[in-house]
This record gives structure tokens, C-alpha cells and sequence, in this order.
């Protein structure tokens, strides 16, 4: 099955609202076709910050941009100083959203079983999670990445089933903000690995059409080859993303 590209940007804690016009010109700048061509072929988008999301929304008004939040609570409102719900998300329009970041699982404290939360209210309000699952670089060294990534699969998507809309981020902690990208042959393994996971979960042919994008230390130098692999569907881009010239660059890969 031929699945469309998606090619994601993760701001993380970086750029000012102010800064969101100079990103939005270099990246159509260097696209060198406008992007409402290019996204005919290739999904594209980016999770800013939350005080972003409405400056990025703005600039990217063309049909089928992803604009994408970075966290969400999985409550629908109430009593949680600092967090923002679905609703809220909703009243900008955003319906998509990053869950179980490895950066949340490790400086939030983001368990399995809040992640498992978060995917299942996503999914219950038609919002479309892009779940992050990655194994350490201790967890590799003692050859259990497939063990760890099987557990967070299953433990995220508990209530998931074939007709539930997501995407799958697999993100090695080791490689993420590292400079040391995964090989294409490493991350094509635990793609076709996870995919085979996803079969049992919601059935092979729906497994067929998800996608499992790669991220970490993604470049416009590393990325073709990556994009070339069967089973890896498009990128979830951090460090790299913070410059529209060469997130263009890395989007013109993808097509
Ligand atoms: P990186 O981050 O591209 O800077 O390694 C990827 C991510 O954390 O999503």
C-alpha cells in the first residue's frame, strides 16, 4: 500500500510568536513550488508551542496543513493548573496533537498509564494522536528495543481499535537531539517491527494504511535515505525544524 509522506516539525520549547513570519517566508522561499502544490503530495505541518499555535494556524491556512499541539490533558476541563484540554484545542481548530513525547515521558513524568489516558481521550473525541514510542540507549544495548517498544504500543494504544485515526512517531531516546540518527536499516527493522505489532492490535490491513514516521537527529543530509525505506512514512523533525529553509529542504525529500 502507498502511504502519503508526513512530514512533521517539533518546535519544543523554542521561537516567539514573533518569530513565526521570517520561519513561514524561508520555508516557502526554499520550497520552490507554492505549498499548496506540495501538499498535494505530501502531508505537512508543525507542533509550536501553544502561544504559536494560533501565529502558525494563521500563516498556513492552505488545506491540509497539520497544525499540531504538543500536549494535551486528558480531561475535558477542570481543576489541573497549567494544562490545556481538548476543547481549548478545539476552539483554534487544532485536532491533532503529539502524546507521550519521550522528552514528557522523561522530564514530566509521563507514565505509561497517563499515555494510555491521553491516546484513548484523543481518540474518543476524534482527535488524531501521533504517539511517540522509543527505546533508551540502555535498552538497546541489552537488546530489548523490541520488548519495550511492543509494551509501549500495547500500553498507548489499549483502546485503539481498526477504525481509530493516529499516527506512530518511533523516536529512539538515543538518537533524539544527538546528532547520531539512527541508520536507515536500523529504523526500517523497527518499523516493519512495529507495523507488525499494529496488525495484531487493529488488524493487518489497517496496519497497512498507519503511519510510522521516524525522529531523531533528522537533517536535510540524512533524511532521503531514511524516506526511502518501505515501512517509514514521513519524519517527526525537531532541532532541524527550527529552520524553514531546511525543514523545506527535508520536505522536498518526501515528495
Ligand atoms: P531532533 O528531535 O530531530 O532534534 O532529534 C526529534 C524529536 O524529539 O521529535
Amino acid at each position: 500500500m502507498k502511504r502519503r509522506k508526513l512530514m512533521l516539525g517539533n518546535w519544543k520549547m523554542n521561537k516567539l510568536r514573533a518569530d513565526v513570519a521570517g520561519f513561514v517566508s524561508e520555508l516557502r522561499g526554499e520550497l520552490g513550488a507554492p505549498l499548496q502544490s506540495v501538499l498535494q503530495k505530501v502531508d505537512i505541518g508543525i507542533a509550536p508551542s501553544f502561544l504559536c499555535l494560533e501565529a502558525v494556524a494563521r500563516e498556513f491556512s492552505e488545506a491540509g496543513w497539520w497544525n499540531v499541539a504538543q500536549n494535551v490533558h486528558h480531561a475535558e476541563s477542570g481543576a489541573f493548573t497549567g494544562e490545556i484540554s481538548m476543547p481549548m484545542l478545539a476552539e483554534l481548530q487544532i485536532d491533532k496533537v503529539l502524546i507521550g513525547h519521550s522528552e514528557r515521558r522523561q522530564y514530566f513524568g509521563e507514565d505509561s498509564q497517563i499515555i494510555t489516558k491521553k491516546t484513548s481521550a484523543c481518540v474518543a473525541r476524534g482527535f488524531h494522536p501521533i504517539v511517540c514510542i522509543g527505546e533508551s540507549l540502555e535498552q538497546r544495548k541489552s537488546n530489548l528495543e523490541k520488548v519495550v517498544i511492543e509494551d509501549q504500543l500495547r500500553t498507548a494504544l489499549a483502546t485503539c481499535r481498526s477504525q481509530s485515526d493516529f499516527t506512530i512517531a518511533y523516536e529512539p531516546v538515543w538518537a533524539i537531539g544527538t546528532g547520531l540518527a539512527a541508520t536507515a536499516s536500523q529504523a526500517q527493522e523497527m518499523h516493519q517491527f512495529i507495523r507488525s505489532i499494529l496488525g495484531k492490535l487493529v488488524g493487518a490491513d489497517r496496519a497497512d494504511q498507519l503511519r510510522i514516521i521516524y525522529g531523531g537527529s533528522t537533517k536535510p543530509d540524512n533524511i532521503a535515505e531514511l524516506l526511502k525505506q518501505p515501512d517509514i512514512d514521513g519524519a517527526l523533525v525537531g532541532g532541524a525544524s527550527l529552520s524553514g529553509a531546511g525543514f523545506a529542504q527535508m520536505i522536498m525529500h518526501a515528495l
